[in-house]
């Protein structure tokens, strides 16, 4: 099957994006829909969430867009009815919506747990749940994308629960890969660092082995791989879009340009 340049396009196909409202979601949405997607967006934040719909519709797309919080199983599932009666069956789903805040794990409540359990690895379940039953059949299939981080490859002190929810959700996609393989629906990562968005911050240091920060259509050209033909024979696994910064593994780029470890470095 020799490759077309027209197997990156994802032209009628459906795609569902959580948090979509600003950030990293925002452009993936955006960029799914100017490869030909009709994209359904959810987002808590309204206000943005019109201008990412506006933006869809701009590219000559389709849009749902709908308030919701992604910890809410029965909204979701409402969210996906809707989806369905309106843009037919989800070929891609983004799951992108999750974040966390800053505690040491002794602090961190039962309440403030249980919000980054369902934030980070119950929304993910929710929507696969909902989606992968009503995706099209083989041979077409499907594709899930699992916004993870690279924290759910290291340790991250501060950030030790949604850490171990981003590594629930790399742990899930893999077995996902299996159990949904005879359907034709592949199920894949994206592990990100340093992008900059309202969430993370918009001016972080850009000490990554490539040299720069990165930058939030860097992560929706991984979405688009993942998303398109052009990934058919890749699931299971995890796209890092960190600038090398995994690989780095406590190396920096030092102001001559070298490389340094440690502290001192
Ligand atoms: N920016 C980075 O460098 C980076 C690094 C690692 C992981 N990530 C992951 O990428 C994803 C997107 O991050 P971002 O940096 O764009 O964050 P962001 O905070 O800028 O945007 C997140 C969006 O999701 C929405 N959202 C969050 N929780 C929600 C909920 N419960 N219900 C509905 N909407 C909700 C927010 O309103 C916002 O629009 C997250 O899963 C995050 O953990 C980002």
């Amino acid at each position: 099957m020799p490759l077309d340049p027209g197997d990156a396009l994802l032209t009628d196909r459906v795609a569902v994006v959580t948090g979509a409202a600003v950030g990293i979601g925002e452009a993936i949405a955006v960029a799914l829909a100017r490869f030909g997607a009709h994209v359904a967006i959810c987002d808590r934040d309204v206000p943005n969430l019109d201008t990412t719909a506006d933006a869809v519709e701009a590219a000559g797309r389709r849009v749902v867009a709908a308030e919701l919080d992604v910890r809410d199983g029965d909204g979701v599932a409402g969210f996906l009815d809707v989806v369905h009666e309106n843009l037919g069956a989800v070929d891609v789903l983004v799951n992108n919506a999750g974040g966390g805040f800053q505690q040491s794990f002794l602090d961190v409540s039962a309440n403030g747990q249980d919000a980054l359990v369902r934030e980070n690895f119950g929304s993910v379940t929710h929507f696969v749940r909902g989606v992968a039953p009503r995706m099209p059949r083989p041979p077409q299939g499907g594709s899930i994308i699992n916004v993870t981080s690279i924290e759910a490859h290291r340790a991250a002190p501060g950030y030790a629960v949604y850490s171990a929810m981003k590594a629930a959700v790399a742990n899930l996609t893999k077995t996902l890969a299996l159990e949904l393989g005879d359907r034709a629906v592949r199920v894949n990562c994206i592990a990100p660092d340093v992008i900059p968005t309202p969430g993370i911050g918009l001016d972080l240091e850009a000490d990554s082995p490539i040299g720069r920060v990165g930058h939030v259509d860097d992560v929706a050209g991984a979405a688009i791989f993942l998303a398109s033909d052009l990934s058919r024979f890749v699931t299971g696994t995890t796209l890092h879009v960190d600038g090398g910064n995994l690989a780095a593994a406590g190396w920096r780029r030092a102001p001559d340009g070298g490389f340094a470890a440690g502290l001192d470095g």
